[in-house]
């Protein structure tokens, strides 16, 4: 099998120019961008150009390529399902941003797709791959915090009307918390628990009529979530995500809680660098008598220890998940950002929202194969 994979882009917007182009250009030696496409072709021949990749396609083009060995679909969410499909149907193994399809129907069409023509589908987020959350997957497999017992992951704050320059979509249907930060940390809570079995969910649009920046957005998303999600395991989780709230943003983003300590993880969108893990144990809870220290629990903040990350990632690492996708089709094994676990990220997605609109649980009908840790020296040598 061939050396370096030859990539051909489909999508040159936001994400591609920022951080997938320049990454797979300079970082990753198992792949090689060959050529870039977008419906708008100036923005294509640009980056193209800024990076030295050797051809801008049409979409037809692109598809037919016999070069391409694998389709990078960045295009928007809308347009993921029939990029995808149609890379498979023309031979090409797949790497999605996310989300795979928009709905679960559509996330499963396209491993169906792969699976009958023998290709590899991918999907991202694979910031679990990353030096922060493969940290925290060996702290639980070494038995430090001892049997899990729960998680708890929660993302809230005041929307990205305050970050983002043009921040109406982020209220429209296809966007919202859930579809558009949920994924990071909905990927990792299942990293660390395990397939989920059933979920369930209140919550719904908290400001309506919506202020943002110098006008008003009329919010067509659920913009808070309250949710609990019971493992294949018999553990649970709990599930906070908000646009709504003020002042929530503080604190770790996943808390996993076992029997002999928990574990604390700062960022879900952080591959490495800046990303922070921390454990508090029982055993740094005890005074001088032996016993618990009524003191030190209630300012157990102060005996949170830092845990150094297994290996050194860039903050921003996105193409991992596909770098890793490559070495396992060479290795004929399956890719740890694979297409089910992509599914049932997007079945749990979906469930939260139906979850809110029915006010009963949802029963979880897709899983995965838990998937290994990465290997601590898998970034050094791909790179
Ligand atoms: N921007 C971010 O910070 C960010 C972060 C993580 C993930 N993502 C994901 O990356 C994807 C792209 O996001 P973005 O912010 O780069 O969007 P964007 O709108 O900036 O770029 C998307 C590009 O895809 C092109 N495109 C759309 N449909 C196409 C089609 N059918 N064929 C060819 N080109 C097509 C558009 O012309 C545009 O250039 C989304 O799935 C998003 O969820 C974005």
């Amino acid at each position: 099998m061939k050396d370096v994979f030859k990539i051909g882009v489909i999508g040159c917007g936001d994400i591609s120019t920022r951080n997938y182009v320049p990454n797979i250009t300079s970082r990753f030696r198992n792949m090689e961008i060959y050529a870039l496409c977008d419906l708008d072709r100036e923005r294509a021949m640009a980056l193209a150009a800024k990076h030295g990749i050797p051809h801008v396609l049409t979409l037809d083009e692109i598809y037919e390529d016999s070069e391409i060995d694998v389709i990078l679909n960045l295009t928007n969410p809308q347009a993921h399902y029939d990029v995808n499909m149609r890379a498979l149907r023309a031979g090409k193994h797949v790497y999605s941003e996310k989300p795979l399809g928009l709905t679960l129907q559509e996330a499963s069409d396209i491993v169906r797709l792969a699976e009958e023509k023998n290709l590899y589908v991918g999907c991202a987020p694979d910031v679990f791959l990353g030096a922060g959350v493969q940290t925290c997957r060996k702290v639980i497999e070494d038995g430090v915090i001892g049997e899990v017992l729960s998680a708890k992951v929660a993302n809230m704050y005041h929307g990205p009307e305050n970050i983002h320059p043009a921040p109406d979509f982020f209220y429209r249907k296809g966007a919202g918390p859930m579809l558009d930060i949920g994924p990071y940390g909905i990927s990792e809570m299942l990293y660390f628990m395990g397939p989920a079995v059933e979920l369930c969910c209140y919550g719904g649009i908290g400001i309506p009529h919506r202020p943002v920046k110098d006008h008003f957005v009329d919010v067509e998303v659920n913009t808070n979530y309250n949710g609990i999600v019971k493992f294949a395991n018999g553990k649970s989780a709990s599930v906070n995500f908000s646009w709504d709230t003020w002042g929530a943003e503080n604190g770790p983003c996943v808390q996993i809680y076992g029997t002999k300590g928990s574990l604390f993880l700062s960022d879900p969108d952080n591959y490495g660098e800046g990303s922070r893990v921390h454990v508090l144990l029982e055993e740094d809870l005890y005074g001088e008598d032996g016993k618990i220290s009524r003191d030190k629990t209630s300012n157990s903040n102060a005996y949170k220890k830092e845990v150094p990350l297994l290996f050194e990632s860039p903050a921003e690492n996105r193409g991992l998940g596909l770098c890793e996708m490559i070495e396992a089709i060479r290795e004929g094994r399956p890719a740890r950002a694979n297409g089910d676990f992509a599914c049932h990220v997007t079945e749990l997605l979906d469930g939260f929202n139906i979850a809110i609109a029915t006010g009963k649980p949802y029963e979880i009908q897709t899983t995965f194969d838990m998937m290994e840790r990465l290997p601590e020296d898998f970034i050094r040598e791909m790179e």
